[in-house]
């Protein structure tokens, strides 16, 4: 099967980065990871991609304050020099633009740690522990100009139990997201991800498809 190149886009730990490298190593995954792009210089992803011989790109975002389409622009540049197919946010702490997003149509996949569309924005974890929901979990997505709108490929469950503290539930979650990501670049590797209207039909699935039911 032919390798799906990706461009990760990151600004912090890249813990979900680490875990579609270990899959690529793994042999689970068909992708390769052309280059990884960070808008923080100091983010911890750059040093996972280096260690892995993978070239690690920081592209500032300093002068780009209200210009966010130029910025994007410069993403564009250098994941086409790279010759990426998709490109992953993974833990990338800026809204994008329609400068990325016509460049990579139905290209660009993003991991929320909610289940969407509750919980969108930031500091969800514990939103969903305040608003006293049974389950909560992650969603893997189509990037669009809405913040965390884009049609959904995958979703995990995890429950909130009564002891939970946003750090107990956040690293519960992040363990699914860590598992569901990877699946939803293997799917869209297999050709197996569909787009009618807002819904992401899964192919060919002998499998749940896009449903993940985790048990406590
Ligand atoms: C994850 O919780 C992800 O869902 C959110 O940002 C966090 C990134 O974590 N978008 P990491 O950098 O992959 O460890």
């Amino acid at each position: 099967m032919n390798k799906v190149k990706l461009g990760v886009l990151v600004s912090g730990r890249g813990s979900n980065l680490q875990a579609i490298i270990d899959n690529i190593e793994k042999g689970s995954l068909s992708a390769e990871i052309a280059v990884v792009i960070s808008d923080q210089a100091d983010a911890f992803s750059l040093e996972r991609a280096r260690k892995h011989n993978i070239p690690a790109v920081h592209i500032s975002a300093k002068g780009y304050k209200g210009k966010r389409d130029e910025y994007d622009g410069l993403l564009v540049e250098e994941l086409r020099k790279r010759g990426v197919e998709l490109v992953i946010l993974a833990g990338f702490m800026r809204i994008i633009t329609p400068t990325l997003i016509k460049a990579f149509p139905y290209r660009i996949m993003n991991i929320h740690p909610a289940l969407l569309p509750s919980f969108p924005g930031l500091h969800v974890q514990k939103a969903a522990i305040e608003h006293g929901v049974r389950f909560s979990g992650c969603t893997v997505h189509f990037g669009d100009e809405g913040m965390d709108t884009g049609p959904i490929i995958i979703q995990a469950v995890v429950p909130v139990l009564d002891n939970d503290t946003e750090d107990t539930l956040s690293s519960r979650i992040l363990a699914q997201e860590h598992k569901i990501f990877s699946r939803a670049i293997q799917l869209y590797a297999e050709g197996r991800l569909t787009i009618k209207g807002r819904r992401v039909v899964v192919t060919g699935s002998e499998d749940k498809g896009g449903q993940f039911l985790i048990n406590p």
